[in-house]
């Protein structure tokens, strides 16, 4: 299979490149990523002389280039490619828009006028709003909090319009949080693990009752290979890890495995529509497609917190330089 994968230079991104490229070494993959600050090659350093993988930097909302590429002839594009931290888009929601709705609107056309056969567009939960109990099932109403969230949504229905007007052939996967390797430190687990062994302060929103579900990366790149291969056209799948935890729960976990004292806990002025509880219902993609995950929040952050002290210089070389300038506007110097 030849595949365009966008946004492969991310966290999820390259995690998805290494998992289909292990697990189906004859497939051709193009990562197409415009390397924003979240993107960056040593992610796939063990990748890019693989035959096979080849990468482009460039914007997917770039018409000529994405035109250039599709015309190669893909049968499938898998979308990750997108501003993806809720915190910036409070901050400025222009990129939000330019790539999360724009950039998925000129792939889609791409896909469209060069016949491409499958369109993945990777989404969130965070589309369906907050709910204080129960499960969102993919037939829940979207009803967006931040200029994030609202943006994924916007390319979700423009995603579902191709498949109705113009019959192409989409997918849509809406995940709960992530974690593992390769996650930016600005997210809530790499920055507590990072902080922690640098014995910062570590900021909690509010109470920290905020409520998340986590699943391990390598089981969403499970997930989405199964939607890839076996989804129905036109479909949303929800994806959950099925670990529902209160921040501070799990803020706690971390600093436990890593023996490092509570009194780092700092809390700190809330986000502004901060979405109290994300919940969804992941038993279509369970049932349909046989998928189900493997990792627990036990033996995951085990393995997520393993992988960040063993690469100390991947991630103190990202939160030196720009990242810093981005954390001391966030929080100020702690
Ligand atoms: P990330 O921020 O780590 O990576 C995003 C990647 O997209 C980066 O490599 C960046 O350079 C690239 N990019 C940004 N703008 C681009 C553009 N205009 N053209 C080309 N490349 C561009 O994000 P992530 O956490 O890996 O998330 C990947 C996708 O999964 C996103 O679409 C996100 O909405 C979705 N998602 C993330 C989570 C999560 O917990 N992280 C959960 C559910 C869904
Ligand atoms: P985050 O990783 O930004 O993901 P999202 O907001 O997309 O779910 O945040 C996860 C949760 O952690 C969310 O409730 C906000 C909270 N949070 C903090 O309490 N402190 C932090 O420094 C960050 C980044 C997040």
């Amino acid at each position: 299979m030849k595949l365009l994968v966008t946004g492969g230079a991310g966290f999820i991104g390259s995690n998805f490149v290494r998992h289909i490229l292990g697990q189906h070494p004859d497939w051709q993959v193009t990562n197409l990523d415009k390397l924003t600050y979240a993107g960056n090659l040593e992610n796939l350093a063990d990748i890019q002389a693989q035959a096979g993988y080849r990468f482009v930097k460039g914007d997917i909302a770039g018409r000529d280039l994405v035109d250039g590429i599709l015309k190669e002839g893909y049968d499938a594009v898998v979308n990750f490619a997108a501003e993806s931290h809720v915190d910036r888009s409070i901050l400025d929601a222009s990129p939000f828009v330019d790539t999360n709705f724009k950039g998925a609107q000129v792939l889609l056309e791409g896909a469209r006028v060069h016949g491409v056969g499958r369109f993945l567009q990777v989404s969130t939960d965070e589309v369906y709003g907050s709910s204080e109990e129960g499960y969102f099932t993919e037939e829940s109403p979207l009803d967006p909090s931040s200029p994030y969230s609202a943006s994924k949504a916007a390319a979700d229905l423009m995603c579902l319009a191709y498949h109705r007007t113009h019959s192409l052939d989409v997918v849509v996967t809406r995940c709960t949080n992530n974690y593992g390797p390769y996650q930016f430190p600005e997210k809530l687990i790499p920055l507590v693990i990072t902080n922690a062994l640098e014995d910062k302060a570590i900021p909690v929103y509010g109470d920290g009752l905020y409520r998340r579900d986590w699943i391990h990366v390598l089981d969403h790149c499970r997930a989405l290979e199964a939607v890839l291969l076996k989804g129905k056209a036109g479909r949303v799948y929800n994806i959950a890890g099925g670990q529902e935890q209160p921040n501070i729960e799990l803020i706690k976990l971390i600093l436990k495995a890593l023996r490092k004292p509570e009194g780092l806990i700092t809390f700190v002025k809330d986000r502004p529509a901060h979405d109290r509880r994300y919940a969804i219902d992941c038993s279509r993609i369970e049932k349909e497609l046989g998928w189900a995950p493997r990792f627990n929040i036990g033996n995951g952050m085990a393995d997520t917190v393993d992988w960040y002290l063993k690469n100390g210089p991947w991630w103190r070389n990202i939160k030196s330089g720009e990242y810093e300038k981005y954390y001391q506007r966030m929080y100020g110097s702690r």
